[in-house]
């Protein structure tokens, strides 16, 4: 599939082989990502990537070649030349080109890529319903906050899933459930919402942040906290969250069935609130022009 790219400050396809062998991204895992959803056009929550994406740079010293309103300039150049209406982007920077060394130097060029995509968002079917998932080892680095390109654990994990006929991997470290392989993960108990702190074991997912936001002003109690691995044991409901997949209802966990077996209230109410938010989002945008 042939998709418009933005490499280094110019516009190309991703026919073209853009980025060099020694590149530090390809070779050490030297660089930080960014995925993003966008719907008739228009970019969702993409501040909110923005700046998860320069914290992560900060935090590895990486230069952000981009500030907040160039990228959204570059995100709004990319979706004009887009062929499609809905998409996700995906966005990467690594620390750059230079001879292959461990040590690297203070003034590397970074390799800045941005490229958009067509992707099936899950159906009303699939939402109603939602997923399995199983329980696997947390096999990740010990800073997981920051959305580095290192997801070889990650990919092991989600194989483990898909051999197992489920759509998501929980990582478990410590007795504790940390997050999915590529997603935030909430249960609701007794009416509350539980899921772990922000802190260097899971990723602080965008959609994360915006459900805590919608359940606090629906006065659904949220503790952020970690679940111990018994706990999975004792809900009421579970869903993961994450920009491709929204508010996504956990049907199973390794083949006990959550609750009543049906998509819960609180998971709907969220899900439901989740989206509304998306398309407030389209609405604003379409008034910026
Ligand atoms: N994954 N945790 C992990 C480990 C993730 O990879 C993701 C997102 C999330 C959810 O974050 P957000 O709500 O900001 O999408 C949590 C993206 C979609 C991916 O890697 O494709």
């Amino acid at each position: 599939m042939t998709d418009i790219l933005f490499f280094n400050g110019r516009w190309t396809t991703t026919d073209e082989r853009v980025v060099g062998v020694e590149d530090r991204g390809f070779q050490f895992g030297d660089a930080v990502y960014e995925v993003f959803k966008f719907l008739r056009k228009r970019p969702i929550l993409v501040v909110d990537h923005f700046r998860r994406m320069e914290r992560g740079l900060r935090e590895i010293e990486i230069r952000n070649p981009w500030n907040e309103s160039g990228f959204v300039r570059t995100v709004d150049e990319l979706l004009k030349r887009t062929a499609f209406e809905d998409g996700i982007v995906y966005v990467q920077v690594s620390r750059g080109e230079g001879e292959r060394a461990h040590f690297y130097s203070d003034k590397m060029a970074p390799t800045a890529l941005m490229y958009s995509r067509q992707f099936r968002f899950p159906d009303p079917g699939k939402k109603e319903r939602g997923i399995r998932v199983i329980t696997a080892a947390d096999l990740r680095w010990k800073q997981c906050h920051v959305k580095s390109v290192n997801l070889l654990p990650n990919a092991l994990a989600k194989k483990k899933a898909q051999r197992a006929g489920a759509d998501e991997a929980l990582l478990l470290g410590d007795g504790e459930v940390r997050e999915g392989a590529s997603s935030s993960f909430f249960v609701v108990r007794g009416g509350r919402l539980i899921t772990h702190p922000l802190d260097e074991h899971i990723l602080p997912g965008v959609v994360r942040d915006r459900v805590i936001g919608l359940a606090i002003a629906a006065k659904i109690r949220v503790d952020e906290r970690p679940l111990r691995e018994t706990e999975l044991f004792q809900l009421d409901e579970a869903f993961i969250t994450s920009t491709t997949m929204g508010v996504m209802p956990v049907a199973e966990i390794d083949g006990r069935v959550i609750g009543n077996s049906r998509r819960g209230e609180i998971t709907t109410r969220l899900q439901q609130l989740f989206d509304d938010l998306e398309m407030s989002e389209i609405s604003q945008a379409a008034a910026r022009g």
